[in-house]
């Protein structure tokens, strides 16, 4: 259906991505075995630019699964049954690293914070004074469900004092999208995944761990198999992964990381700030205002005007203008539109964004509070703030 539209389709959304032609391009090659020196060669590569990406030394892994795979590699890799973890749940994804944490027998503490909100870093400060028991600390840098970034910096200075205490990031939409350095913020476990800045399909998650965090593998029993780091580590000093490497994925990431690290890597965080700036500005000339207190550059939460269903928008600005936006969950259902800013996004992209969100506004505008109405100048206005940022 999207392809046979009379119009182009489009996605924006914070993961999946339009993917990059380059990353087009390097999927379609020939398919070739993992265990050869050319597959070898890709993977060199490919974890020396991921060491860049996340900042670090230590070496990033690449496990075959999405995202929350990494997210329970975290946990098996360093802690065992019983073990005291503090999750911050601002969002969908808190949630469920907290629930993953208790499905493994970990005893979970929570910080629940209004959805919206960042964290604030002397509340997590105080826990950890009030319980010296927990092992470690989870968060996610960007909680993409309320598209809010927590302030990962300040938190790393606090849990890096503590030697018994590690700091654990699912950075899955945070990770080559803003800034994040790994080992000099004291980051223990950084997480990213391959549908989101990465400019990839769904599939991959990568994960690294500081010298602090092997140290917890060391003494970690949660059983451990296909996850297991160690045999991850000792293969990839051979070139190789432990079990079959996803390849078309790995190789279109060796193009992808060429975005995202050297000279490119600061091009590529400006751009995607950019357009979440020229997102938030623009659509405050249609009356969509920005839902996070704390709004991340990967994606943009707008609230939808009183009287329209920003479910019922978006499924009407799928079918009649071929463009995917995605909506809100649980208690944002029906109240705001998720704009992702990450992955090969044109300026006529953003152009059409805007134009298509105009229409379908009005479209939808009989149905909208009073004292709601939307002309052509506020479409005019949109578009001189995207010409403005958009050069
Ligand atoms: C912050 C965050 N954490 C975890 C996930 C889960 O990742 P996946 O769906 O790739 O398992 C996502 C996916 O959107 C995410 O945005």
């Amino acid at each position: 259906m999207f392809f046979k539209h009379k119009n182009p389709y489009r996605l924006l959304t914070p993961g999946p991505v339009p993917l990059h032609p380059d990353v087009e391009r390097a999927l379609s090659e020939p398919m070739i075995h993992h265990r050869t020196p050319e597959f070898e060669r890709c993977l060199k590569s490919v974890t020396t630019k991921l060491k860049e990406t996340f900042a670090t030394r230590e070496s990033v892994f690449i496990h075959t699964a999405t995202g929350s795979g990494a997210m329970e590699s975290a946990l098996v890799n360093t802690l065992s049954p019983g073990d005291e973890v503090l999750c911050i749940v601002s969002g969908k994804f808190g949630e469920r690293w907290a629930e993953m944490a208790s499905t493994f027998g970990l005893k979970t503490h929570l910080i629940n914070v209004s959805w919206g909100e960042a964290v604030d870093p002397s509340v997590v400060e105080a826990e950890l004074s009030k319980n010296k028991n927990i092992k470690a600390v989870l968060t996610q840098a960007c909680e993409t469900s309320t598209a809010t970034v927590h302030p990962i910096r300040e938190l790393g200075t606090i849990i890096k004092q503590r030697p018994q205490t590690l700091f654990m990031i699912d950075a899955i939409t945070a990770v080559g999208a803003m800034m994040l350095e790994m080992d000099d913020w004291g980051l223990d476990v950084v997480i990213g995944g391959s549908q989101k800045a990465f400019m990839l399909p769904t599939g991959l998650s990568f994960i690294a761990l500081s010298k602090k965090a092997w140290g917890f593998y060391e003494s970690s029993t949660l059983p451990k198999f296909y996850w297991d780091l160690k045999r991850e580590q000792k293969c990839l000093e051979k070139g190789e992964t432990h079990f079959s490497s996803a390849v078309p994925l790995i190789r279109a990431l060796d193009v992808a990381l060429d975005h995202l690290t050297g000279q490119n890597k600061m091009k590529t965080l400006a751009r995607i700030q950019t357009l979440a700036q020229a997102t938030r500005e623009a659509a405050s000339h249609l009356g969509l205002t920005v839902y996070s207190k704390s709004p991340s550059p990967s994606v943009t939460a707008l609230l939808t005007p009183p009287g329209v269903d920003s479910q019922k928008l978006r499924t009407h600005i799928e079918k009649e203008y071929n463009l995917t936006l995605m909506g809100g969950q649980e208690q944002l259902k029906g109240k705001i539109l998720r704009v992702g800013h990450l992955g090969y996004i044109t300026n006529e992209d953003m152009f059409a964004l805007f134009d298509i969100l105009y229409n379908s506004l009005r479209d939808f505008s009989l149905n909208a509070g009073e004292g709601y109405t939307l002309h052509r100048e506020n479409l005019d206005s949109a578009n001189e703030v995207l010409k403005k940022y958009l050069q």
